[in-house]
């Protein structure tokens, strides 16, 4: 994924492209570059490797100036990270310049039609080809329209794109085109701003246009914005939507990285979104467009998702087969997409959960179900993206924006929707009551309490993160749903530290990962008061036997595990053990981050990651 920003107003166009950048830095951050329309009626611009300050730097020395301009960050897919592949791309004149997020599929096909026309080109990426095609149609069938121009060259394209388009010969306009990859666009007095999400125009205006796939658009320096479709068609009416957070909500605000802030928010977060939950009739969830009977006839459920999302997925199965009864399927979205035969019945619900709501495998795989005729249920934390644009129902968790490349708010708060979903179908099929279903909700409502508890023990995990110094790799145990801990645990601990980490069922251990246990081994347990506390016990004392040193995630005032572990990261009781995963994870959350800060390492922009994989 990658971000791309533009602007065409009455004001200097560097500083918004440069800031726009900085927010979206969290989409991709391998290389950078911007380009302006400067007073002589060229074009100037700056690229490089690196990050956004990079860029910013090599900025103040090339004083770009122009009131209209574009500009990129990336997460490299075609062509590797380099000043050369780094976007703004231009055409053979060097009077047309793109910025792209997206995957041009046909891009060889495409660039080696255009080489044999004689057409030059500099980079080894797939965008690449798009400056060019604007090239051709501009000199030929646009006639030096630059609208028309880009509308006829993105029809010779195929895969997916958010563009923004800038020409010497059509001072002040930008024009934008997307398909599949999100481009919203604010206009304001001070001229018309495009982004691909609401990040970069936070502060600039409450309502955006939010273009549609197949949709262009031609910004105007006087601040009005006319939408088209593929076709040119003057489209009346263009989708908006409301910015539902302020400019702070993307900013630091006083912590030292957005993954402290983050996890700090939960508390918050969850709350939010349990306000207003609980009706006379259960769990209140609207959003999930189906009525008692279509969701009482519900046989199977199959969620769909990656990565961090993927773990909720796991905790979904547990809440829906333990309160509602009903088999759960659980798959990675990359697998799931490959699958020869996915099996649904004529009653299957399709759950997708998916922070950015652009994540491709996830929304392919929904559209593979959807196909195979399941109802679509998202659970996601950014409005308007393309998975609730294309599910049957939505459930935003509006957790605000998280910037961190690691997921940690949006874990548990998903966590919740799932609950909700969960308790909504209990209650539909019978198999709880109201009196139940309001128990259990009460019991959600101590979860920020007792996170805001864990999250004053943050201490304990920063001594923890010590056992981690001079390890090359660690295994994570639980049982049950912590099983799901362990697993979300474990990918916090290598997406930032880059330390290997892998997690596994506890009782599974003896099976064969055992083997890897040698003395000062980190073992991360999690072993809380729940059905299972014993037999968890006996694993850590199996690891123990093997000289491996283990860290202990347990409820207060445990005394089975205090002798057994070096640290133990401890949790107040829980009320229900199926919540555990709420409050149990928040210290691994920390663990993690104490162990990246311990290495060096930037635990907001991780090495070889990006906020959302909007490609396959
Ligand atoms: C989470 O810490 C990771 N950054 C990653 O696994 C992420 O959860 C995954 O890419 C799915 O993203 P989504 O929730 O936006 O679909």
């Amino acid at each position: 994924m990658c971000g791309i920003v533009g602007y065409t107003g009455k004001l200097q166009a560097q500083p918004f492209l440069l800031q726009g950048l900085a927010a979206l830095e969290y989409r991709g951050y391998d290389s950078a570059g911007i380009e302006v329309l400067s007073p002589d009626g060229s074009l100037h611009g700056v690229k490089c490797q690196g990050r956004v300050a990079t860029l910013t730097q090599r900025c103040q020395t090339a004083n770009l100036v122009g009131t209209s301009g574009i500009a990129h960050t990336r997460w490299a897919t075609h062509g590797a990270p380099s000043d050369r592949n780094a976007h703004p791309h231009v055409d053979c004149s060097g009077r047309i310049a793109i910025v792209h997020n997206g995957i041009i599929e046909n891009f060889r096909e495409l660039r080696a039609q255009l080489i044999a026309s004689g057409h030059e080109f500099k980079s080894e990426t797939d965008s690449e080809v798009i400056a060019h095609l604007i090239e051709d149609s501009w000199n030929g069938p646009a006639k030096g329209d630059l609208l028309e121009a880009v509308r006829i060259a993105v029809s010779r394209c195929e895969g997916s794109w958010a563009l923004a388009v800038l020409c010497a010969d059509a001072p002040g306009q930008v024009v934008c085109a997307r398909r599949r990859s999100p481009l919203v666009i604010a206009t304001t007095p001070d001229g018309c701003y495009a982004a691909s999400d609401i990040t970069a125009l936070a502060g600039k205006a409450k309502s955006v246009i939010q273009l549609d796939d197949g949709q262009l658009a031609v910004l105007n320096p006087q601040g009005t914005c006319s939408v088209f479709d593929e076709d040119g068609n003057l489209v009346a009416e263009p989708t908006t939507m409301t910015i539902d957070w302020d400019a702070s909500a993307a900013t630091l605000g006083g912590y030292p990285d957005f993954m402290a802030k983050e996890i700090a928010e939960q508390p918050e977060a969850i709350r939010r979104l349990l306000k207003d939950r609980l009706g006379k009739h259960g769990i209140e969830l609207d959003e999930l467009t189906m009525t008692d009977e279509e969701l009482a006839s519900i046989d199977k459920v199959y969620v769909v998702a990656c990565g961090t999302s993927y773990h909720v997925g796991l905790i979904t199965r547990d809440f829906i087969e333990n309160w509602a009864k009903v088999p759960v399927v659980v798959e990675q979205a990359s697998e799931l997409n490959y699958k020869q035969s996915v099996l649904v019945t004529d009653h299957t619900l399709c759950v997708i959960i998916t922070q950015s709501g652009e994540t491709a495998d996830t929304l392919t795989a929904a559209r593979r179900l959807r196909g195979l005729g399941c109802k679509v249920f998202a659970i996601t934390n950014v409005l308007g993206s393309t998975a609730a644009r294309e599910s049957d129902g939505t459930l935003y968790i509006k957790a605000g924006p998280e910037v961190c490349v690691c997921s940690t708010k949006a874990y548990t708060a998903q966590m919740v929707g799932a609950a909700f979903l969960a308790l909504r179908l209990a209650l539909a099929k019978g198999k709880m009551t109201q009196a139940e279903i309001e128990k259990k909700y009460h019991q959600l409502e101590e979860v920020p309490g007792l996170i805001e508890k864990v999250l004053g023990r943050s201490w304990q995990d920063k001594e923890a993160s010590r056992v981690f110094r001079r390890a090359h790799s660690s295994l994570f145990l639980g049982r049950g749903v912590n099983s799901t801990t362990a697993a979300e645990g474990a990918l916090k601990l290598k997406e930032i530290s880059y330390l290997h980490a892998e997690a596994y069922a506890a009782g599974e251990m003896k099976h064969g990962p055992i083997a890897l246990l040698e003395p000062g081994f980190p073992v991360v347990a999690i072993v809380p008061q729940d059905h299972v506390h014993d037999k968890t016990i006996s694993n850590i004392q199996e690891c123990i036997a093997r000289g491996a040193t283990v860290v202990g995630v347990a409820t207060d005032g445990d005394e089975d595990v205090a002798p057994l572990c070096s640290n133990v990261l401890w949790i107040p009781p829980v009320p229900d053990e199926f919540l555990v995963p709420l409050v149990a994870v928040v210290h691994l959350q920390m663990l993690a981050r104490y162990v990246a800060l311990d290495r060096g390492y930037d635990v907001d922009k991780p090495r070889n990651l990006a906020k959302s994989v909007t490609v396959e």
